[in-house]
């Protein structure tokens, strides 16, 4: 039987199949996979991103609804599967982000998405309401970043009263789609751990935090275990995107956690670092590690008992689609990434002394500083293009770096592998940037291009019993590319990372004297 629209039951013989959905930040991605983790077919939907204001960075919802339907219903037709034989779906989103909806579950005001920094002022004062930093990391084993939820329920009530007291519920953006898919108000663990008002350790909402900061818990959503079943797709969302009525929902997880989960990082000692828009350095832990500095992401991983990791620098990608845009005219943005990797193989190792800084968003880790700058540092005269394009992607390599050694102070574990994902892992030149800039072997691996949601698939299939637990799920990923390091580069690398870190703090002060003329 082809897709359709009925009610089907879900403990079936034969092939079984999984959909992940991923809500990105700027498309919403649809994928099937079969038992053997093979991709059947995908569909991708953009959307618009709005930045009505210096530093705030917004979506509508509905976009995002519409997105998620078309790019179901795609992959759906795309895939010709029987719709017998799908057995649940996952879902994976971009996460912080804060939508507000009022009592009969109406948008009361476009998203403020994870990337947005209006809510600097309102992290400073949730510090001190807790009594300082430290009491904050005993409460929620993180910082308060302006990224946050939080901070931007508190901005909302500091500078838009009116919608503040309509909002009845707050939920980060893959939930909101939860709740258009199946009426649930919910959220998974490692969403929840990205809020700022959640006990990572003990795996529930602070209450005392929530108290603190006049929260009400119901305003909250329920919080789950990824792998949990949260709900059930209604009938009216089974008539618009073709999906069976009734297919059960998995709770999945925030797309930094989940897209590292579908990578296989999900025991110590291998890597993770994924270049898309940020670039994310992950490991799974075995166990609950305090974040002492306060400087990583610490959140619940996608299985109990299990946590994750991280940190978030915010222009990865972003330093080279900026580069891009610099270099090239629109009319010939085709192949623009491709020749400018064929420009940077042209330069050496090192790009002739030119190092970038790529704080073009601000940074989030290894500095929390929202008026840290992009920055060239070494330019001569003999210095081209081909130089210029291959410090960008050492510079994000040595901020990836720098987040690792945090990683590996925190958790005191050796780093084997590197395993990266995302656009940016594409490149061959990176991957080699990469494994020379860690002296390790980089691998790639099935499954990875597909981000968040291979992730949420695989999540989805273990909550759905295809796989035992998220250890045997992992087991179906095969390694695609291994790139090994060049032990030649090794010591003009870590003198390159030397000046590269020394560099934030003797900038520093002009990126804020900068930051108040302009
Ligand atoms: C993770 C983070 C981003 C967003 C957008 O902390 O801020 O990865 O989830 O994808």
């Amino acid at each position: 039987m082809i897709i359709g629209v009925k009610e089907v039951s879900f403990c079936m013989k034969g092939k079984k199949y999984v959909l992940g959905v991923d809500l990105g930040t700027s498309s919403c991605k649809s994928i099937l996979i079969d038992e053997t983790g093979q991709v059947i077919a995908d569909a991708v939907v953009d959307y618009p991103v709005y930045m009505p204001r210096m530093n705030w960075v917004e979506q509508d919802p509905d976009d995002w609804e519409k997105a998620v339907t078309l790019s179901i219903r795609q992959v759906l037709e795309k895939g010709e599967i029987d719709i017998e034989q799908l057995v649940g779906m996952g879902l994976s989103g971009q996460m912080h982000g804060l939508v507000a909806l009022d009592a009969q579950g109406r948008i009361l005001r476009p998203a403020i998405l994870w990337n947005d920094q209006r809510s600097a002022e309102q992290c400073q004062r949730i510090i001190e309401k807790v009594g300082g930093k430290d009491n904050l990391l005993e409460m929620i084993n993180n910082d308060m970043l302006p990224g946050y939820t939080a901070s931007k329920i508190l901005w909302l009530a500091e500078n838009e009263p009116g919608i503040f007291d309509k909002a009845r519920m707050f939920l980060n953006p893959k939930d909101y789609i939860r709740y258009k898919l199946t009426g649930d108000f919910a959220t998974d663990v490692s969403d929840a751990s990205g809020t700022g008002l959640f006990d990572v350790k003990k795996r529930c909402w602070n209450e005392r935090l929530l108290y603190i900061l006049g929260i009400q818990k119901d305003s909250l959503p329920k919080c789950f275990e990824s792998i949990e079943i949260t709900g059930r797709i209604t009938g009216a969302v089974s008539e618009s995107t073709r999906l069976p009525k009734g297919l059960p929902v998995i709770a999945g997880g925030g797309d930094a956690v989940i897209q590292t989960t579908g990578t296989g990082l999900v025991k110590e000692g291998i890597l993770g670092t994924i270049i898309g828009t940020s670039g994310i350095v992950a490991m799974g832990l075995d166990g609950y590690k305090f974040n002492r500095r306060g400087a990583l992401q610490i959140f619940c991983n996608n299985y109990p008992g299990t946590w994750h990791a991280m940190g978030v620098t915010l222009s990865a990608g972003a330093s080279l689609e900026w580069f891009k845009n610099v270099l090239y005219d629109q009319n010939f943005e085709r192949n623009a990434y491709k020749r400018m990797d064929k420009l940077a193989a042209t330069s050496s190792a090192g790009s002739n002394g030119l190092i970038f800084l790529p704080y073009l968003f601000g940074e989030r880790c290894p500095y929390a500083d929202p008026s840290a700058r992009g920055t060239f540092i070494g330019l001569t005269y003999k210095h081209r293009k081909s130089d210029m394009i291959r410090a960008v992607l050492e510079g994000v390599v040595f901020s990836l770096r720098q987040v690792a050694e945090l990683i590996i102070e925190c958790s005191h574990v050796p780093i084997s592998e590197i395993r990266t994902s995302g656009g940016g892992s594409k490149s061959e030149l990176w991957r080699q940037i990469q494994a020379d800039v860690f002296q390790l072997p980089v691998k790639t691996v099935s499954g990875g291009r597909h981000g968040g949601a291979f992730g949420a698939a695989l999540i989805a299939g273990v909550g759905c019993g295809i796989w035992a637990d998220v250890f045997e799920a992992v087991e179906i990923l095969k390694v695609e590319t291994e790139t090994m390091p060049n032990k030649d580069n090794k010591e003009l690398y870590d003198s390159l990372y030397g000046i590269y870190k020394d560099m934030y703090s003797m900038i520093k002060p002009a990126f804020k004297r900068l930051g108040n003329v302009y």
